[in-house]
């Protein structure tokens, strides 16, 4: 199925509501989305998680695959705990010996798997695997996180921050370290939703100059700010939320002895936290190396919402297997 055009193409002008518009389709990256969807689906979200027995059969019977060419514990308990709990099903395929694409093309696992299956969740190294796999598949696919995008995490998080502080337009998210994945994803979604964000990241580990552009087009329509920069301690200043990383991503691991030093800076403890706003957030995707990018004492601390973001990666997820599989209208049962 092909993924649609750039977010910004209907970020002013959206025709349909949100579950018409995402029925059937992909979700390769946060860009996929309009502001009107990204809003569609966080709304559900947070409807799913206080009234699951309205929605406990919504997915009946559906059939989801997950093919992961890296490790997980969140990502695919959460889809996982997520289909089954809606009265679908999940299978899951470990790809972490023979990535994708390998045995057979891309294209003929496609025209197999859109026989047997609903929807398509998919965690690879190459980004193109799934826009690739989006193209030929009949069914949605869903990025899972890939070397570029970690869109489910992203919404998630917006979702966390949503249940602590509400309407999130004009709020002062940061992200320091590593410009990776999540990083990407998490700007995209701020832009879209109105959120300044901030991401303090050493010389030659900033985000890619064409996401950051991205990011910054649908921030021109929404009317936020994307700053990037290479000090940490001015990107945490008068921070709502300070979110880090690993600074070495899954496929990066022989970088790991060069990168330690050069993340020191930014690791975040109760220095750099005292530099936010006394409201301020703490957040992590996680896994966390513990003492390495964020101290105990922060990520035990009382300013963290770490296990929130990864409850809520589950509710997040129920509402866009929802959305993209068709069923997104409301309630089964209310
Ligand atoms: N945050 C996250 O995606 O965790 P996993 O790698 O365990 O799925
Ligand atoms: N950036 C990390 C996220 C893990 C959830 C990675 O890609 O390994």
């Amino acid at each position: 199925m092909a993924t649609k055009p750039a977010a910004l193409q209907e970020l002013e002008s959206p025709e349909t509501t949100p579950d018409v518009s995402l029925a059937g389709r992909d979700l390769c990256s946060v860009a996929d989305l309009t502001t009107t969807e990204l809003a569609g689906i966080l709304s559900l979200a947070h409807d799913v998680k206080t009234n699951l027995a309205a929605y406990r059969w919504a997915l009946d019977a559906k059939q989801m695959v997950m093919f992961f060419e890296k490790a997980s514990l969140r990502t695919r308990l959460t889809f996982q705990t997520a289909m089954n709990t809606l009265g679908g099903s999940a299978l899951f395929v470990d790809q972490t010996q023979s990535p994708l694409g390998e045995r057979e093309s891309l294209a003929d696992i496609a025209r197999n798997v859109e026989r047997w299956v609903q929807i398509i969740v998919l965690r690879t190294y190459a980004h193109e695997t799934i826009t690739e796999m989006a193209q030929y598949a009949s069914v949605p696919v869903i990025n899972a996180l890939s070397d570029l995008e970690h869109p489910c995490q992203a919404i998630a998080d917006f979702m966390t921050l949503e249940e602590r502080f509400g309407n999130l337009r004009g709020f002062n998210f940061t992200y320091v370290g590593d410009g990776n994945n999540v990083c990407h994803s998490l700007m995209l979604t701020a832009a879209l939703l109105g959120a300044h964000c901030t991401v303090g990241a050493p010389k030659n580990y900033a985000p890619k100059a064409d996401i950051v552009a991205q990011a910054r087009a649908i921030a021109n329509v929404t009317g936020s700010n994307i700053t990037v920069m290479n000090d940490p301690v001015g990107a945490v200043t008068g921070a709502d939320a300070i979110y880090t990383d690993i600074c070495t991503s899954m496929g990066f691991e022989h970088e790991a002895t060069k990168r330690a030093p050069i993340f020191k800076p930014y690791q975040v403890n109760e220095t750099l936290m005292a530099h936010a706003a006394p409201s301020a957030v703490f957040m992590h995707c996680l896994p966390a190396h513990r003492n390495a990018e964020v101290t105990d004492a922060v990520l035990d601390g009382p300013q963290s919402v770490v296990f929130d973001q990864a409850e809520n990666r589950m509710h997040a997820q129920k509402a866009l297997l929802l959305m993209l599989l068709g069923c997104g209208k409301g309630r089964t049962n209310a």
